[in-house]
């Protein structure tokens, strides 16, 4: 017998939801005959493609691992010493596989819905305990994109908050041992908020000058000297200046803390707390104030509140502060974050407890000293009075260095260059005697000496040299949690019940609107742990790095395909700091044409909270475009505040498809229109899963986007982070991507670095590489016209039952839909009560009030099969029935299934149940919910309640309250 063969394994069809029957299925259930026709009915012709999308074509698994894995090997990892914020660390293997590779920890979303996320809140707040102990501050967010970053948020919080004789000063100190990348970063925020950066030695600082209102200074120096800044914070504060200081997280295990020192922010990244160094990034900065600051800290702040039971429970705290709120006033334009790295490393300290901690600490230093002795008795001169890693060795000339350096090459060691002949040593957790007699042997042969390593080893008792003043005295991670979960049992149980409590894609889709929580596949993510691609240093020389190299350049130029763009820079590390580099790049663009006053940015109504902050923190005046009663942009009030504003017209910034879910017919006119008046168009490209390969921003018209690597690429969301958000532009804007302090970017006139790392999370850029390798131009096509497909399925299944709002020319939606649930108000129900009800069905809720109050949007993405479509609209459809016994008065509008849920197992077995319904239709209110059950751990949370009463740390455990514990716990034995 004669069998057909195919190819068993083809990547596109295990990301892609419905099998080909299942697709015709849906499509009969549309109303469509094919494919084709349901994407010629929604993408209006004028903006379609008209050649294929020129990407490979895909690889299976299996070859893709194989050829990265080559391209990877071109990596070479030396041994780092080079510091500047980017340190050697050992990832517990117990955490590198069970959250950093599990799907359970890095496919959930933001934690929007806390009932179903209870989990990473309580992993967040231990970090956010974690960095408040060891800065010595009162107050932590969940953390920043990284520690330039939030080294620049610290400036622009305490500008915004400048006080008394200096409440209009506009100049901030930037110590000059600052590292060269937060510099950079600082520079790039300051100016267009109006602030002058006065960049000196903090000794020579001049305090008295009225122009400034703040200063900031690193710890240790960026060369590795550790200065005691209490008597410079103390004077600032005398002349109503503010002071942040940058410290190493690790170094604060040894050291006075900043919060100790007087400090009003401590800034820095938790990194070298056992994440990867991953060629920059991802890390999660972090940031800690003063109690004071609490309603103007940047960024997410999860804090402690109650559920309906009075139970404690955990939500983000505060959010009237953030972008999605207060827009154009918010206090950042933070959105995605880096919450699976703080998670990371907020366990690491869990693990470790404080008196691991300082081991490595104490470990760490004595290294050094002992490194430090043996350069001296080569004859080398250290220039650092007091260090905690870092060695500032003084070479006698040029010729020595690259003595040293060949020496040091040869060896695969890596070592920091800099200044007048000087050479950085910064050592780390991830090494130990033997390194350092590796680092000696290098010197030694350069002073044709021989050294006496033989006997080298760690001293049983290291004696600290630096000054009492700094020598850290006060306790920190006394909470019961960084006391409990030391041995590997305890933390893996530990790590377990919290994924346990919070809803991933391992359980069900997460349909949330503008976020696109499509398949992470395991294979893309396997990479991302590859040593070649994990262990690199970002400022290693550039002929190590040719493997990363080709990573760029081939993603970019796929980048570059499936936008239409000329160049990408992967520099910026979310959207919205894509958006604001973006605007900077045009920004830059119209200062070069002499344009300096063209700072107005054109934003519609229905733009992302993100838009509007972003615009401001690149010094622009934002001007609302209204939208018509369809959703779409009022394209004659655009035309008129073009006209009105075409004298000092920046740009506009657009969504597409609309954050309404539709693909706008005027698109081409709308960006003719700004063009005409001197304009550029910033395209959001959050929704860009509804473009690839179909059509593409430059096809619209568009000059710049921002790609969500973390939405349409597939880089999982992390429950909050990493994300990425590249930009692509055409070619005359092309010169103004960003540049970097340290790393050549080759780009003429490049803007200042918008992220510390010259490109950004670079170490999960292979994520997004292998997604497009393995589905291929056609795969990718093909996935946009998927999502497009169950995106209307849905809307066909759910229409009769939920209004749609906005729908294109022919009745399509794009990728995504808004169910309108505001009609319901009336009996009482709000949107919320179905988005919590929908945790009983076993469902994370679609976006809630987002672009419109009183809806929820919904985006399946082309990974969802049928059957989980099917469930989802199922239990829509049983909460609508629900809706209705409300609203025909058959349940009470107050006390019924919807306003109570979620309901948790504890409340479903009480002894006490009084609910006018049973405790069945509440816990199993359909059948799949019987064998697939997904228990919330607390009941409706009070946010209200939280923001009126704040907690943002963990509750100390009482007994650490006694010293004689406290000391067992920190002290060293
Ligand atoms: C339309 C839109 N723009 C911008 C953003 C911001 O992106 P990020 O969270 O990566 O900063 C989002 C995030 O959800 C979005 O939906």
């Amino acid at each position: 017998m004669i069998f057909k063969t195919k190819p068993a394994d083809v990547f596109k069809e295990r990301h892609n939801g419905p099998t080909k029957q299942q697709m015709q299925d849906m499509l009969s259930t549309i109303g469509t005959d094919s494919l084709d026709t349901l994407i010629d009915e929604t993408i209006p012709p004028a903006i379609r493609l008209k050649n294929p999308l020129n990407i490979p074509a895909g690889l299976t698994e299996r070859d893709f691992l194989r050829k990265f894995s080559a391209i990877a090997k071109q990596n070479k990892v030396f041994k780092s010493y080079i510091g500047l914020g980017y340190h050697d660390t050992i990832i517990p293997p117990v955490i590198q596989r069970n959250i950093l590779e599990n799907p359970g920890w890095y496919t959930a979303y933001t934690p929007y819905q806390a009932e179903i996320a209870q989990g990473r809140l309580e992993a967040l707040i231990n970090y956010q305990t974690m960095v408040m102990d060891l800065t010595g501050m009162e107050i932590a967010n969940a953390s920043l994109l990284d520690e330039g970053t939030a080294a620049a948020e610290a400036m622009a919080m305490l500008h915004a908050n400048r006080k008394g004789t200096r409440k209009n000063a506009e100049r901030f100190f930037v110590s000059n041992q600052m590292l060269p990348q937060t510099i950079d970063v600082l520079m790039s925020r300051a100016t267009p908020i109006g602030i002058e950066l006065v960049i000196g030695d903090h000794r020579e600082a001049n305090l008295n000058d009225e122009t400034l209102f703040g200063a900031i200074l690193q710890y240790p120096a960026a060369d590795g000297e550790v200065f005691d800044y209490t008597s410079f914070i103390a004077e600032a504060h005398k002349n109503d200046m503010f002071v942040a200081v940058a410290a190493d997280i690790l170094s604060l295990t040894l050291l006075t803390s900043p919060g100790e020192m007087g400090a009003d922010v401590a800034v820095g990244t938790t990194q070298r707390f056992g994440v990867p160094m991953g060629f920059g990034g991802p890390h999660a900065g972090y940031f800690a104030t003063k109690e004071a600051f609490k309603r103007v800290i940047p960024g997410r702040i999860i804090g402690q509140s109650i559920d309906a039971q009075g139970k404690k429970a955990y939500r983000m705290a505060l959010q009237t502060r953030e972008q999605h709120i207060r827009r154009e006033k918010a206090t950042s334009n933070i959105c995605t974050a880096q919450v699976l790295l703080a998670v990371i490393s907020g366990m690491y300290a869990t693990y470790h407890g404080p008196r691991r901690l300082k081991y490595i600490g104490l470990n760490t230093h004595s290294m050094a000293q002992m490194l430090n002795e043996q350069l001296k008795g080569l004859g080398f001169e250290q220039l650092n009075e007091n260090f905690f890693d870092t060695l500032n060795i003084k070479a006698e000339n040029a010729e020595m260095v690259n003595a040293i350096r060949k020496e040091a090459e040869a060896a695969q060691i890596n070592f920091r260059y800099f200044g007048q002949n000087q050479i950085g040593i910064s050592l780390h957790q991830n090494m130990d005697v033997e390194e350092v007699k590796e680092i000696v042997e290098v010197f030694a042969k350069v002073a044709g000496k021989k050294a006496d390593v033989s006997n080298l080893a760690i001293a049983e008792e290291t004696y600290i040299s630096w000054p009492e003043a700094l020598i850290r005295k006060s306790e920190y991670l006394t909470a019961d949690v960084f006391n409990a979960h030391h041995s590997e049992h305890q933390i893996l149980r530990y790590m377990k019940q919290l994924e346990n409590k919070d809803f991933s894609l391992t359980h069900g889709m997460i349909p949330l609107g503008s976020c696109t929580m499509k398949l992470n596949a395991t294979a893309e993510m396997m990479p991302i742990t590859f040593p070649e691609i994990a262990h690199m240093h970002p400022f290693a020389p550039a002929d190590q790095t040719k493997g990363y190299k080709q990573i760029f350049s081939d993603l970019e130029s796929w980048l570059c395909a499936a936008t239409g763009f000329d160049a990408v820079s992967l520099q910026p590390n979310s959207g919205a700091q894509g958006e604001y580099a973006g605007l900077m790049v045009i920004r830059a663009y119209h200062e070069a044409n002499g344009d300096t006053h063209r700072n107005v940015a054109l934003i519609p109504s229905s733009a992302h909270g993100t838009n509007p902050a972003s615009a401001v923190m690149a010094g622009m005046k934002v001007v609302i475009v209204k939208c018509d009663e369809k959703g779409n942009i009022d394209v004659a009030d655009l035309k008129a505040k073009a006209e009105q504003y075409k004298n000092e017209l920046s740009c506009l910034m657009v969504t597409y498809p609309s954050t309404h879910g539709v693909y706008e017919e005027s698109i081409i006119e709308i960006c003719q229109i700004i063009h005409e008046n001197g304009g550029r168009v910033y395209m959001d490209g959050a929704n860009m899963n509804a473009q690839v390969g179909l059509t593409s921003p430059a096809n619209i018209g568009a000059d710049v986007c921002h790609l969500n690597l973390h939405k349409t690429f597939c880089i999982p969301h992390g429950g909050g982070g990493p994300g990425v958000g590249p930009i692509g532009v055409v070619k005359d804007l092309a010169p103004y991507l960003p540049g970097h302090a340290v790393v050549d970017m080759g780009r003429e006139k490049a803007i200042h670095a918008v992220s510390a790392a010259p490109w950004g999370s670079a170490s999960i850029l292979p994520i997004s590489y292998a997604y497009i390798a393995m589905m291929g131009g056609e795969g990718l096509t093909e996935a946009t016209k998927v999502a497009i497909m169950n995106a209307n399925y849905i809307k066909a299944r759910l229409e009769k039952y939920y209004p749609v709002l906005y729908v294109g020319k022919n009745g399509r939606c794009a990728h995504e839909m808004i169910l309108d649930c505001r009609a319901f108000k009336k009996f009482g129900v709000e949107v919320e009560d179905i988005a919590k009800r929908l945790m009983d069905y076993g469902y994370h809720a679609p976006t809630v009030s987002f672009p419109v109050a009183g809806t929820l949007m919904v985006e399946p993405t082309e990974s969802e099969a049928k059957e989980e479509l099917d469930r989802f609209c199922d239990a829509m459809i049983a909460i609508r029935k629900e809706i209705e016994e409300v609203e025909n008065g058959a349940a009470d509008q107050k006390n019924n299934v919807l306003k109570h849920a979620p309901h948790t197992a504890e409340l479903a077995l009480s002894e006490n149940w009084d609910r006018p319904y049973s405790r069945e239709k509440a816990v199993y209110p359909y059948e799949f919910s019987r064998t697939n059950k997904f228990w919330p751990t607390v009941s409706r949370i009070d946010s209200a309640y939280g923001d009126r009463n704040l907690i943002c740390s963990c509750t100390p455990l009482e007994a650490y309250n006694n010293p004689e514990v406290a000391q067992h716990a920190t002290g060293i034995e």
